[in-house]
C-alpha cells in the first residue's frame, strides 16, 4: 500500500504566477504541486492535492486525510495568522503535520508574525520560495523513515 500525503494550499494561492510575483515568485500552484508530487513519488509516496479559497472545505480535508493520509502539508495563506478552527482540525490529526510558506511571515508584517498553525503542526518550513515545498516533501521522508 503506498502511503498518501494531503497537500493544502489555502486562499489566494491558485493566483501564485501573478500574484506578488516579487515575494512568491513566478511559479504558477500546478508547478508547484507537480515538483511535489515528482519528489513524493520519488520515496514511493502518492499525493491529495487540494487548492481552497474557504477555511471550512480545508477543515474537511484535514477531516478526510485523519481516514488515510500519513501526512499532512499545508500552506494555508493568510488563514495561517487567523484560523484556530483550522488549528484545532489539524490537532485532531496523528500523522505528519508541517506548514510551509513561499515567503518568511516573520520577516513581513506584524500582522503575519502569528501562526495559529504553529501549535498542532510538527514544524515550519518558510521563506524558501519553490524550495520551501521541495523541503517540506524531504521531511515528510525522513520523518516517515524515522517514525517507521
Ligand atoms: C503565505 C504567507 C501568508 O502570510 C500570506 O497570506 C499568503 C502566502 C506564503 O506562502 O508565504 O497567502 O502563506
Amino acid at each position: 500500500m503506498s502511503t498518501e500525503i494531503y497537500l493544502l494550499n489555502g486562499p489566494n494561492l491558485d493566483l501564485l504566477g501573478e500574484r506578488s510575483p516579487e515575494i512568491y515568485g513566478t511559479m504558477t500552484l500546478d508547478q508547484h504541486v507537480e515538483r511535489f508530487r515528482a519528489i513524493a513519488h520519488s520515496f514511493g509516496a502518492t499525493v491529495t492535492h487540494l487548492q481552497s479559497n474557504f477555511e471550512g472545505e480545508l477543515i474537511e480535508a484535514v477531516h478526510a486525510a485523519r481516514n488515510s493520509a500519513a501526512a499532512i502539508v499545508i500552506n494555508a495563506g493568510a488563514l495561517t495568522h487567523s484560523s484556530w478552527a483550522l488549528s484545532d482540525a489539524l490537532d485532531t490529526f496523528s500523522g505528519i503535520k508541517i506548514e510551509v510558506h513561499l515567503s518568511n511571515p516573520a520577516a513581513r508584517e506584524p500582522y503575519r508574525h502569528l501562526s495559529t498553525l504553529a501549535v498542532a503542526v510538527d514544524g515550519s518550513i518558510c521563506g524558501f520560495g519553490a524550495t520551501s515545498y521541495d523541503l517540506a516533501a524531504y521531511a515528510v521522508r525522513d520523518l516517515l523513515a524515522l517514525r517507521g
